[in-house]
């Protein structure tokens, strides 16, 4: 046995009553998962708490759910942290939020060196707080080399802004002369989103049970899989996880052709 597969054994030891780390097959692991973290409200109003209590104690779950994805050797995770619409929220909820992705980050990095994680962000940071955008772009300059895996926030992210801020960037290649609305394929506008040094992701994971995207990847995930979960984002862990990837290995992704019968 390796270093590696005895890191993961170790990871996933204590296996639970419905799930263990023999549930899934490590060989048909969805090499992007992405996650939108909902939920942290509604925990903390369960346990008579402020919301942003629940914001502190999803760090813990998103720590957890980043070395899982690294122990099974996931290539890309990415999270929903901040929605371009997040900021209708009260501003101290805001001001809150952007003060804990700037400590948690700064707590966090020497796990980036530790694990080789790279740090990737999507969205409009310039809106950022000064000091949240500081600390994201050590995050990232410091992270830069890094391979083994890509940790992409979601930041002051909204897909139909991102959509839109693509279509400028093309729309001003075309009048500048420099392409022809012929040239503008699929592929060379994916290469305009944020998300263009990213496959998309196979499997979504919603935890708190919305059914909804609220404004996320609407491109991106196309043919994903979704899994949603009633379990509320700061009690996600690593079997929450397993239980989305077994999910995601029982279907049959058709991308729109016949099934296998
Ligand atoms: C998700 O939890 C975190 C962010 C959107 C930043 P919520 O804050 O949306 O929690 P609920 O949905 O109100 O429970
Ligand atoms: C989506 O959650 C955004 C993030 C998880 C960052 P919201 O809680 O903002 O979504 P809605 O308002 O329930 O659609
Ligand atoms: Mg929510």
């Amino acid at each position: 046995m390796d270093a590696r597969e005895e890191k993961l054994l170790a990871f996933f030891h204590d296996s639970q009553p419905d799930i263990s780390l023999a549930d899934v097959d490590l060989a048909r692991l969805p090499s992007h998962i992405s996650i939108i973290m909902d939920g942290n409200g509604r925990w903390a109003k369960q346990r008579g708490l402020d919301r942003s209590q629940g914001h502190v104690a999803g760090v813990d779950s998103l720590r957890e759910t980043i070395t899982a994805c690294v122990r099974l050797g996931v290539d890309v995770l990415s999270a929903y942290a901040f929605s371009t619409e997040n900021w209708k929220r009260p501003q101290r909820e805001v001001d809150l939020l952007m003060d804990l992705f700037a400590k948690t980050l700064v707590a966090e990095l020497p796990l980036f060196h530790q694990e080789h994680v790279r740090l990737e962000l999507w969205g409009d940071l310039s809106a950022l707080p000064a000091k949240t955008y500081a600390t994201f772009c050590r995050g990232l300059d410091e992270t830069a080399e890094y391979s083994t895996m890509t940790l992409a926030l979601a930041v002051n992210y909204g897909s139909r802004a991102e959509i839109v801020r693509a279509s400028r960037h093309l729309a001003r290649e075309v009048a500048r002369g420099h392409l022809e609305p012929g040239d503008i394929t699929e592929e060379l506008f994916a290469s305009h989103l944020y998300t263009a040094d990213v496959p998309d992701p196979e499997l979504l994971i919603r935890t708190s049970g919305e059914l909804r995207l609220s404004n996320y990847l609407l491109w991106q995930l196309a043919y994903s899989e979704f899994y949603v979960t009633d379990t509320l984002w700061p009690d996600f862990d690593r079997w929450e996880l397993l239980r989305a990837i077994r999910a995601y290995q029982s279907r049959e992704r058709r991308f729109g052709g016949v099934g296998r019968g």
